[in-house]
């Protein structure tokens, strides 16, 4: 069966210090819950990595990059690669957020390959996909969402798509406060879970985690973590206490 996943996504917030005690505080508050109905991971700036895997228990406490190059190594000034994430002891990378794809002009085609070498390097991969408003609003949010998921995902085979974690973030609830409902995150949950079954068959879609993100907050969790395909949550603005982060984690 498919694992629950609760992970934030810290985004471009907190400096070295005050990202290693959130840490710590995420660590020790998973710690004292004893037996959790999810896996909890915390996607952090690059910067981050390094000091923030030293004071978690990455067996309780998964630990992401969130975004890594589309090279492994060379003259690509200013770029991290996979394998350089890899080695600070990071064991998931999100790729594809929508800030990524839309400020940083991240292509189906790059993305593919930043797949490839994440995978490549033994790193899990969150991969976000999501429509705009506009999308939304002229009904072709699913032929997008399936061209995000088909043209960087359905390459791999069905052994390397296990490592791959699919989050759905309508780009309209990002950040906005406007949370899909639970019953338009559930259909296109589902939608996705169909995509998946298509190409790789029945197990492997029912083995997928497919988690919901765009203002998800202690207050909306169990109702969307309710739905039969909604395997959990990716967590922006309210992974950055650890207090609500905590109350998303303990909702299910
Ligand atoms: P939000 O962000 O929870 O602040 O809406 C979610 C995300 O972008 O991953």
């Amino acid at each position: 069966m498919r694992k629950n996943i609760v992970a934030g996504n810290w985004k471009m917030n907190t400096t070295v210090p005050e990202g290693v005690k959130l840490a710590k505080e995420v660590n020790d508050a998973v710690a004292a819950a004893g037996d959790l109905k999810c896996d909890v991971v915390i996607g952090v700036p690059f910067t981050h990595l390094t000091a923030v895997k030293a004071v978690i228990d990455i067996n309780k406490v998964g630990l992401a990059a969130e975004n890594c190059a589309d090279h492994t190594s060379g003259a690509y000034t200013g770029e991290v690669s996979a394998p350089m994430v890899a080695s600070t002891g990071a064991n998931y990378v999100i790729l594809g957020h929508s800030e990524r794809r839309g400020y940083y002009g991240e292509t189906y085609e790059i993305l593919k390959n930043k797949v490839d070498l994440a995978l490549e390097s033994g790193l899990k991969i969150i991969f976000c996909c999501g429509e705009s408003l506009e999308e939304r609003e002229n009904g072709s949010f699913k032929e997008v969402i399936k061209a995000e998921l088909a043209d960087s995902l359905f390459h791999l085979s069905a052994e390397a798509f296990a490592n791959i974690v699919i989050a759905y973030e309508p780009i309209w609830a990002i950040g906005t406060g406007k949370t899909a409902t639970s019953d338009q995150a559930q259909e296109v949950h589902a939608f996705i879970r169909g995509l998946v079954a298509e190409k790789y068959g029945e197990q492997v879609a029912n083995d997928t985690t497919i988690l919901y993100g765009g203002s998800c907050k202690p207050a909306n969790a169990p109702e969307l973590f309710a739905k039969p395909d909604i395997d959990g949550g990716l967590i922006g603005g309210a992974s950055l206490k650890a207090e609500s982060f905590m109350g998303i984690v303990t909702a299910f």
